[in-house]
């Protein structure tokens, strides 16, 4: 008998405070009408100062594990995908995770892939589960990305927000639950198209690095944007002709929410009707790899997203890395 993967379950949080275009006018030189045109962000949320990464994807992750029906005892491997972990660099953001939901004993390690990590995750737990070294994987896409911001540089800090989604991806034997393809890429030639400089082995954390601001997120917006909409074209056409699935018959296109004008480039060159498409891009901005679950517990706390129904995911961040991936919804109804 064949073992497949199944996407089990979605949970999110999403932190309470909102910061509007309208408070970012007061902060750079910006505005409201800027942003929306854009971009099509309106606000985004910013996690709380005394609330981790951790802690949103703790909370992300108790929602997803009792969706699916699971206790702590369960999970036997928790990967969390984040580019603002909770300790730059150990221990990672997923041990600190385990403990928080009293997970104990099993595996747990981080991805580092920026916007790219919930799909990747989602790879990983998917070779797990059919190797059939693991039953039921806590994958989460958790970022406290305004901790990385320089909120002084008007290029970036109107992008991005904060949040977090978890998914339980668990074995089964029903052939029709599978996840039906993923594709994970990377090019390190881009490498200084989204970075952020410091700390690390290059630029250690010092009194001079600090004063240069290596430990904000930079990023080269245009080149990444027009590299986002050629790569994410590609590869997601690719991803439906290789599964023989016409773009008409999705009836979820969940893209990563980087920029609306990505989101509506890639949708049009795919010839996807709106009515397809999953937006929260206009209420939570960029939260990299917490954006695609997030976006799918929309769905489905709208109601929006059955047992049964295809998803197809896309996605493009730092490294550059980017995927896509094909999969029913093996959950149960809202
Ligand atoms: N408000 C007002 N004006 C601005 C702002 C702002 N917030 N930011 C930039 N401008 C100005 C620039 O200074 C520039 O002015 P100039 O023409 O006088 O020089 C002008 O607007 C145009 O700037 P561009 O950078 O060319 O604007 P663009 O249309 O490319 O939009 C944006 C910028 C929104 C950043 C866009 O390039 C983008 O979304 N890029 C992709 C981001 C992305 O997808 N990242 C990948 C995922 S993130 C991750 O992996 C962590």
């Amino acid at each position: 008998m064949s073992l497949y993967a199944a996407f089990r379950s979605i949970g999110a949080y999403v932190p309470e405070k909102i910061l509007t275009n309208a408070d970012l006018e007061q902060m750079v030189d910006t505005s409201d009408e800027w942003i929306t045109k854009r971009t099509g962000i309106k606000e985004r949320r910013l996690a709380a100062d005394d609330e981790s990464t951790s802690d949103m994807a703790a909370k992300a992750s108790q929602i997803a594990m009792d969706r699916a029906g699971l206790t702590h005892e369960d999970i036997d491997l928790v990967v969390c995908a984040t580019v603002t972990p909770d300790y730059f660099n150990m221990p990672s953001t997923a041990t600190v995770i385990s403990d928080k939901l009293n997970i104990r004993n099993v595996q747990a390690f981080d991805i580092s892939a920026a916007c790219s990590g919930f799909v990747y995750a989602l790879s990983v737990a998917r070779a797990f589960v059919e190797s059939g070294m693991k039953k039921n994987v806590l994958i989460i896409g958790a970022e406290k990305f305004s901790s990385i911001v320089d909120w002084t540089d008007r290029g970036t800090c109107i992008l991005f927000g904060d949040g977090a989604g978890a998914a339980v991806i668990s074995a089964t034997e029903d052939k029709s639950e599978a996840i039906i393809d993923i594709h994970a890429s990377a090019d390190g030639a881009y490498t200084d198209m989204l970075i952020t400089p410091a700390p690390g082995s290059v630029h250690p954390m010092n009194q001079a690095n600090l004063d240069a601001g290596l430990q904000y997120v930079q990023m080269k917006g245009n080149e990444t944007f027009k590299l986002a909409v050629k790569t994410l074209t590609k590869d997601v056409k690719e991803i439906l002709e290789k599964n023989n699935i016409d773009a008409a018959d999705i009836p979820h296109f969940i893209p990563h929410q980087a920029n609306y004008r990505i989101i509506k480039a890639v949708g049009d060159a795919l010839g996807m009707r709106e009515d397809q498409t999953v937006l929260t891009i206009h209420k939570y901005g960029n939260t990299s790899a917490a954006s695609i679950p997030m976006a799918i517990n929309d769905l489905y706390e709208a109601g929006g997203l059955k047992h049964g129904e295809l998803m197809l995911l896309d996605t493009f961040g730092g490294g550059l890395t980017w995927a896509s991936a094909v999969l029913p919804f093996a959950g149960k109804n809202a």
